[in-house]
């Protein structure tokens, strides 16, 4: 399929790409490049050994994207494309709702007039707010519990997808939940680089371990967990990519809008992912507990059948295998 990758610069449109590619799919990469570099689509080409095309563009301009659709005959619309950082929204909401809400809104106007009717949204587990149940089904409450302007976009860009959805039936509709994205290519020459300081843990503990950053904090160790530190569902970002590529195959076999939670399943605490990167990179990794981060919940993870049973899809890698590749990558950087 010809299929639009918006955002497909960034960290989990590349490694999308990589695999749309590989499954013979042809994606056309879109970004304002805002939160990613160009030199990815140079990184890329260089994995598939093939030249992809890219066109530098902000979807919340309407003539641009008009003329993308006519340049392109899309069968499809992967969305990846927004503002992600948590405490940047809280901040700076307005910025954060005018791109996350109009980007999609002028997107979804293009999709209409030109009669492309296929689109999977990148949602995410904020959704779910402060879980009430785990693990955490796609049926489960949403909206309860959210707390930062990013989320809210999440939260209403759904509900935007699902009032198109129910307004015309020939739209297919995919919303993808993912949990927390880690990990790299296992070429080492895409992955995570963000800008500044890190916010997740991941990225964080990369810089501790190769020493560009003093030492990890840990916010909180008196949840109600294995070890007291907080847990998530911690996804490798080529299993996610995967996703992708399941959903799309899959479009249109879903009688209404198809919500899928891509994890792993498995809940794993803060100190257990420091110990797993340890042993994979062979570096020690520096922490000291402090307060609790306000907003954060105790513990997140999946029920990933859902995935399993209408996508055929489902997490393959491992933890170790994440904190290798994000190693690899964190010495390509
Ligand atoms: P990312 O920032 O690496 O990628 C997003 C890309 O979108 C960037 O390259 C950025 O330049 C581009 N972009 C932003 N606004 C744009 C605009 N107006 N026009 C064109 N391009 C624009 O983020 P990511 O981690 O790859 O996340 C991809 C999507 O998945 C996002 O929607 C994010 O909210 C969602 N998500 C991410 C996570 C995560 O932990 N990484 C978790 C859940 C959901
Ligand atoms: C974050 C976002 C969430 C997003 C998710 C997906 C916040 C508040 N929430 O959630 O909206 O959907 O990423 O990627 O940012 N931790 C530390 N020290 C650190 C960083 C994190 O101890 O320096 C702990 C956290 O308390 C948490 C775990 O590590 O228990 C994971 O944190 P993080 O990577 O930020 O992800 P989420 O909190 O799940």
């Amino acid at each position: 399929m010809k299929v639009l990758v918006t955002g497909g610069l960034g960290y989990i449109g590349s490694h999308t790409v990589v695999e749309l590619i590989a499954s013979g799919h042809e994606p056309i990469i879109v970004d304002n490049l805002a939160n990613s570099k160009q030199s990815v689509l140079n990184r890329l080409q260089k994995i598939v050994g093939k030249d992809i095309v890219f066109e530098k563009l902000d979807l919340t301009d309407k003539d641009s994207v008009e003329k993308l659709f006519t340049s392109y005959p899309f069968d499809a619309v992967i969305h990846f494309a927004g503002h992600k950082a948590v405490g940047e929204s809280v901040a700076k909401p307005l910025e954060y709702y005018r791109n996350n809400i109009d980007s999609t809104l002028v997107l979804l106007e293009a999709m209409s007039k030109h009669n492309v009717k296929n689109i999977i949204f990148s949602s995410s587990a904020t959704v779910y707010g402060n879980p009430s149940e785990l693990p955490l089904e796609e049926t489960s409450q949403t909206g309860i519990g959210i707390t930062n302007p990013y989320g809210w976009t999440k939260y209403m860009l759904e509900q935007i997808l699902t009032d198109l959805k129910a307004s015309d039936d020939s739209y297919n509709v995919t919303l993808l939940r993912y949990f927390n994205p880690i990990g790299a290519h296992s070429s080492g020459l895409i992955g995570e680089d963000p800008s500044g300081l890190p916010n997740n843990l991941l990225p964080y503990v990369q810089q501790v371990a190769i020493g560009k950053l003093e030492k990890l904090k840990v916010f909180g160790n008196n949840y109600d967990t294995i070890d007291g530190t907080g847990v998530r569902d911690y996804i490798h970002v080529v299993d996610l990519a995967k996703g992708h590529v399941s959903a799309l195959e899959n479009i249109g076999n879903q009688n209404s809008v198809g919500i899928y939670n891509l994890g792993t399943g498995n809940g794993v605490s803060v100190l257990e992912v420091i110990k797993a990167f340890e042993n994979a990179s062979g570096k020690s990794v520096p922490y000291e507990v402090v307060d609790r981060r306000p907003g954060d919940i105790a513990a997140c993870y999946a029920d990933a059948s859902k995935a399993k049973a209408e996508l055929g899809w489902q997490a393959e890698k491992t933890l170790q295998d994440a904190c290798k590749d994000a190693w690899r990558w964190q010495q390509n950087v």
